[in-house]
């Protein structure tokens, strides 16, 4: 009697369908993995945004995230890659307005000195209505800094407020639950971060 019976086969079943089910709901629209699933990137904070108040993560609960993370004053690099994406969301929006819905921009300072948030609303305001700004105490952006994997590094006369700041380029989408699903080819353009965007948000 080493066969199990219909019965006590039918909860492995419902169990395999559900994994299955589960699998599905993370995968892309090809059934590919998110390059990034399991990556440790992310994770809670608590900062500033552009009217001045205090946004968690968890605020975004349910939402996809594009993050961009750099500085108001940049002279080229930092306005370049926020036009792309938000070239990228409207275009998004004119396409498949519920997916874009779906899919909240969000802007993080990695120059808290002078980023401030009224800097930050000018910034952010000029590339999509949407663009969430957020900045923060230096030790705030440190650690948001450092739980996304993104360096930044002021050059110049550290006593000026006439200074550049060295960071890393990256745009990165995150999921509703707050998960790294992949990082945006921002320098590709906006076409290249709608495509993605296409992909990987369901
Ligand atoms: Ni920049």
């Amino acid at each position: 009697m080493n066969e199990l019976s219909a019965p006590s086969r039918l909860p492995a079943l419902l169990a395999l369908l559900a994994a299955l089910l589960l699998a599905a709901c993370g995968q892309g629209g090809d059934g590919a993995r998110p390059p990034l699933e399991g990556a440790r990137i992310g994770g809670p904070f608590t900062l500033t945004d552009q009217t001045g108040a205090k946004v968690s993560d968890t605020d975004f609960a349910g939402r996809y995230r594009l993050i961009y993370f750099g500085f108001t004053y940049c002279p080229d690099v930092c306005p370049t890659d926020m036009q792309a994406i938000g070239a990228a969301m409207r275009r998004l929006e004119q396409s498949d307005p519920d997916r874009a819905a779906r899919v909240q921009p969000i802007f993080i300072s990695v120059d808290p000195e002078r980023d401030d948030p009224a800097t930050v609303r000018q910034f952010v305001s000029a590339f999509h209505p949407r663009f969430v700004g957020l900045t923060g105490s230096p030790e705030e952006i440190a650690g948001v800094a450092r739980a996304y994997g993104v360096y930044y590094a002021r050059q110049g006369d550290a006593a000026s407020r006439d200074y550049l700041v060295d960071h890393s380029r990256m745009a990165v989408l995150m999921g509703p639950e707050g998960q790294p699903i992949v990082l945006l080819p921002h320098e590709q353009g906006p076409d290249a971060i709608v495509a993605e965007l296409q992909r990987w948000v369901r």
